[in-house]
């Protein structure tokens, strides 16, 4: 089994971080969203990696070779944003037709029993029931849980069972031949050839689907989704702090994690605070946020937010000489 993680979309809903790190490199519980879909994959036994890379692109090759130098890995590189359908078909020159793979989108954390998926015997796409289906693709299914229609973002969803993102294709070659005919005939949906279109493309040719329900999802594409998978992953952590005697005079409320090297002084930290490597916070209150390494933060007080790496900010502390029966709101 071959895993295929397409990493070339350029993250446009978690501007401006994405301006300098494409989005599956954003850390979130001490590591990229990759790495942890990387580790999951090498957990379930999977141990060869074909990522589709684009937009900053080096940057995941860097990333991966020097964190996983000893997996068996091929990098693709999609040249033109034309879709997640044409980012897949370009793997056909380096995966045998006769492959079995597995597709995971590379900025989403699924909480599953990959193994299980694994080991279904017919093709399988993972799915979650969800309040609003326009968004996503969607399946529909017939009594016997076999799915008859895949569509990508319905406009009238006959279903709200979402696709999430990760997918088990037996059939790669009947997956190439469904996106070539596709491409072929420029069936193009809101411009872009959509993965979507060519599963449809697959159950026409005969190939049998059946659905896979996954417990959570985070897509990790907005800050919101992005901070709340760093709770809920910081909450399973074991170690949290990297050398805790860089915490000189801090109160620490877990879950946290701490990088190395990062320094804190006279702070509160916690719950949910994932900081990076390198960084120097003092005098400063910090709740459900995330900050990058080599970070400097002075007499601030954050709470859910995304500060990238690299960055420097200092609060507004007041030096007050106030009698007594004062209300001040300094908001
Ligand atoms: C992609 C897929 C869609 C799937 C979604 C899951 O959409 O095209 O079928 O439901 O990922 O996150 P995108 O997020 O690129 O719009």
């Amino acid at each position: 089994m071959i895993a295929i993680i397409p990493v070339a979309g350029a993250g446009t809903k978690l501007r401006p971080h994405t301006y300098t790190q494409p989005k599956s490199l954003i850390p979130v519980a001490g590591k990229p969203i990759l790495g942890f879909i990387i580790d999951q994959l090498l957990e379930s036994g999977i141990q060869e990696f074909v990522f589709i890379i684009g937009y900053l692109g080096e940057k995941i090759k860097e990333y991966v070779d020097e964190s996983y130098p000893s997996i068996k890995k091929k990098f693709v590189v999609q040249e033109t944003r034309e879709g997640l359908g044409h980012a897949i078909w370009l793997t056909k020159d380096v995966i045998p037709k006769k492959s079995n793979v597995i597709i995971v989108l590379g900025d989403t954390i699924i909480d599953v029993n990959l193994k299980k998926f694994i080991e279904l015997k017919t093709s399988a796409l993972a799915i979650k029931k969800v309040n609003d289906p326009r968004k996503f693709g969607v399946a529909e299914f017939d009594d016997n849980n076999n799915i008859i229609k895949v569509v990508e973002k319905p406009s009238i969803p006959k279903s709200n069972l979402a696709l999430v993102g990760l997918y088990k294709i037996n059939e790669f070659d009947v997956l190439i031949k469904s996106l070539d005919h596709n491409i072929k005939n420029n069936i193009r949906s809101k411009n872009e050839f959509y993965l979507t279109d060519g599963l449809q493309e697959m159950i026409q040719r005969g190939v049998k689907f059946q659905g896979f329900k996954v417990e959570n999802w985070y897509d990790c594409g907005q800050k919101e989704i992005l901070l709340k998978t760093n709770a809920l992953l910081l909450s399973k952590k074991k170690k949290s702090v990297a050398n805790k005697k860089n915490l000189h005079n801090c109160i620490v409320i877990e879950p946290i994690f701490i990088g190395k090297n990062t320094v804190l002084k006279n702070c509160i930290i916690g719950p949910n605070v994932t900081i990076g490597d390198d960084a120097s916070i003092c005098d400063s209150i910090i709740r459900d946020s995330i900050i990058g390494n080599y970070t400097k933060l002075n007499d601030v007080v954050l709470f859910n937010s995304l500060i990238g790496s690299d960055s420097e900010i200092w609060g507004s502390s007041q030096s007050l000489n106030i009698g007594d029966n004062t209300e001040l709101d300094l908001r």
